[in-house]
């Protein structure tokens, strides 16, 4: 059994028999957060990209907790250079931690990090694939809707999908509702709504939509916690 709480934005934690591992950890700035990086636990840290919407806290709650941030090899360069450990890895390819196996798949969208006048290449952005006692979740990071989700449906039996719905920089509802068919998960959630006014979006309506199409979606408030 392992639980997943939401944290905002794209950020969640998910808690198994092994380790906690935080996915995004965008905290401190986003105005809908309740958890705060000073508090939040866990073992492993897994960035889906380097927009600092998903890096977020990371540097700060990887230290402090000792924990490993998951990327790809050019964002894990970086987080490096900050002190931290990580294990790096890259599109395609999958590993087994003591908590389960991380796969990175594609995702259509940028991964530079604003560090004062500089744009930092953080290397091409990820989804991220989990599978961990028995479930498999996919976090998709940020992403515009792409062809090869279906591929990834058919080679993962994913559990629990979950999708950036607040257009503008993401998929949208009616993008994320495709995805959700071509991903054949059982049960997506949506995320990356509402932070700022540029995403503002009704997850409600991207229920009704997944509904429409024969399958099933929720929507996690920030703090809620669904068992999986
Ligand atoms: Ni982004
Ligand atoms: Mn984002």
């Amino acid at each position: 059994m392992a639980e997943l709480t939401y944290l905002g934005h794209s950020a969640f934690s998910l808690r198994t028999n092994k380790a906690i591992i935080l996915f995004d950890p965008f905290l401190t700035g986003n105005p809908l957060a309740t958890a705060k990086a000073g508090d939040v636990d866990c073992d492993y840290i897994i960035l889906s990209h380097g927009h600092i919407d998903h890096v977020g806290d990371a540097i700060a709650i990887a230290k402090r907790n000792n924990a490993t941030i998951i990327a790809n090899y050019e964002l894990t360069t970086w987080c490096e250079q900050q002190e931290t450990s990580v294990h790096p890895m890259h599109i395609g390819g999958a590993y087994d931690f003591d908590f389960g196996r991380v796969k990175l798949t594609i995702a259509h969208h940028g991964s530079g990090y604003a560090d004062g006048d500089n744009m930092v290449y953080m290397g091409n952005p990820a989804g991220i694939l989990v599978t961990t006692e028995g479930k498999t979740l996919f976090h998709a990071g940020d992403t515009g809707l792409f062809y090869d989700m279906k591929l990834i449906g058919e080679m993962n039996a994913i559990d629990i999908a979950l999708l950036p719905v607040g257009d503008n920089f993401t998929m949208g509802l009616d993008d994320a509702a495709k995805a959700v068919e071509f991903l054949n998960s059982k049960l997506a959630i949506p995320m990356h709504y509402d932070t700022f006014d540029l995403i503002k979006a009704d997850p409600e309506a991207f229920v009704s939509m997944v509904r429409k199409i024969g399958k099933e979606a929720k929507v996690l408030a920030i703090g809620d916690t669904l068992e999986i």
